[in-house]
């Protein structure tokens, strides 16, 4: 029986290897705010994650992610999701934005949108979401209400590989939060982000190691 290895309830990302020398090459996918997509990036300058951010997708015109891909001069790419009739087409002309980019490893960090056999197809276990809560519960929009809801004491984040059923793929890493009783959706989804920044690189690197998230010792049981 293999033993789960402790790093990956609360890793360190200075702990993580990558299997080859070359840097990652990064897609990220991103609606919203974007503390995710900066903590990546952060993790990159700071030499804990070897990777480059080719190109960040956003879909909402209003999104402060791409004031942040500015700053970072990273490349940001506006596709709007109205535009398209069918979600398989949405998929197409982002699959064709990401090889134009040269990307081989897909992060949704705040991606809104469900996914499609298009875009599986186009990275096959090379599409990492991050969920604030610790999968499978609270699945879907609105997870730290969820859990709030339903008067869970621990919540936390998960970093999974994406399938075609939504936040369902094989899960990487997890990080737990307590749930106090003052909380309020704005002041746990604080602390839950606070662990994404930090376990999100960490599992970018784990995914990229071939590890398969069950010991966490050697990084690359090919799972
Ligand atoms: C995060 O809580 C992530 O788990 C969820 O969307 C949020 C994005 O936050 N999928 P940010 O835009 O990275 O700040």
């Amino acid at each position: 029986m293999t033993s789960v290895c402790p790093s990956l309830i609360s890793p360190d990302v200075t702990t993580q290897s990558q299997v080859s020398n070359s840097p990652l090459k990064l897609g990220i996918m991103a609606s919203g705010n974007g503390s995710n997509f900066e903590a990546v990036a952060q993790a990159i300058e700071n030499g804990q994650l070897n990777a480059q951010i080719q190109v960040l997708i956003y879909n909402n015109p209003d999104a402060y992610v791409a004031v942040r891909a500015l700053k970072w001069k990273i490349k940001a790419v506006f596709i709007n999701h109205r535009h398209y009739k069918q979600r398989e087409e949405l998929d197409k002309q982002i699959v064709q934005t990401l090889h134009s980019y040269d990307v081989e490893w897909v992060i949704m960090a705040g991606w809104m949108r469900l996914v499609t056999q298009v875009l599986i197809d186009a990275f096959p276990q090379k599409i990492i979401n991050i969920h604030p809560s610790l999968l499978p519960s609270f699945k879907g929009v609105r997870a730290v209400e969820q859990a709030i809801k339903a008067g869970v004491k621990i919540t936390g984040c998960t970093v999974h590989l994406v399938s075609l059923e939504m936040d369902s793929g094989r899960i990487l890493m997890q990080a737990a939060v307590p749930v106090l009783a003052e909380d309020n959706p704005d002041t746990l989804h604080a602390r839950i982000q606070a662990q994404e920044h930090r376990i999100l690189p960490c599992a970018i690197a784990l995914a990229a190691s071939g590890g398969c998230g069950e010991c966490g010792e050697c990084g690359r049981c090919g799972r």
